[in-house]
């Protein structure tokens, strides 16, 4: 499979991040950031047992499959590059060392919530009121995490990240989804 510009391909977050975004890894990231914010709100709807059909498999899948992706994408290959390339004035180091902690919290936490909502699924059951409150802590930890990283990680690879860097980023990401780039 290979990747293309084609731009127009982005949902309304319901599905995975399309794979053609990656010609522009940043807005990969963005759009993943959409999407996890979409799932979050899936996630609220199941600890308040308003659980749409299909969403309890919806987010499981993005845990397992997509949000492990993600987390790499970041600790292995953005943050790596802006310690490289920021200004002594950006203070990444505080940022990425607060989000690098929050990533082994999530580590720690996908899979209680993987447990949880596998139950729920095999059940066919909603939440009792511990699993209730273990789904709303991961969402809030989780939305807490994406304002950080929208509000300082994205703005800053924007600015400070260089073509090579950006070629660098892509291709690592097309590599950890078994993509050809074209
Ligand atoms: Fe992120
Ligand atoms: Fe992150």
């Amino acid at each position: 499979m290979g990747i293309d510009n084609n731009r127009a391909v982005r949902g309304d977050y319901s599905e995975p991040t399309s794979l053609a975004i990656l010609a522009h890894p940043l807005e990969f990231i963005h759009d993943d950031h959409l999407r996890e914010r979409h799932i979050c709100a899936m996630i609220d709807e199941i600890a308040q047992r308003r659980t749409k059909e299909g969403a309890v498999r919806a987010v499981l899948n993005f845990l397992t499959h997509e949000l492990p992706l993600h987390l790499q994408d970041e600790e292995e290959d953005i943050f790596p590059l802006l310690m490289q390339r920021c200004e002594p004035e950006d203070e990444i180091e505080r940022a990425i060392s607060k989000l690098t902690v929050d990533h082994a919290h999530a580590g720690a936490d996908i899979p209680k919530i993987v447990e949880i909502l596998e139950r729920l699924d095999a059940e066919d059951t909603g939440p009792d009121e511990t699993e209730s409150a273990a789904l709303s802590h991961f969402t809030t930890h989780s939305r807490r995490h994406l304002i950080l990283e929208n509000a300082v990680i994205l703005p800053l690879a924007r600015a400070r990240l260089t073509d090579a860097d950006l070629d660098t980023l892509r291709s690592r990401m097309c590599q950890r989804r078994s993509l050809e780039q074209r």
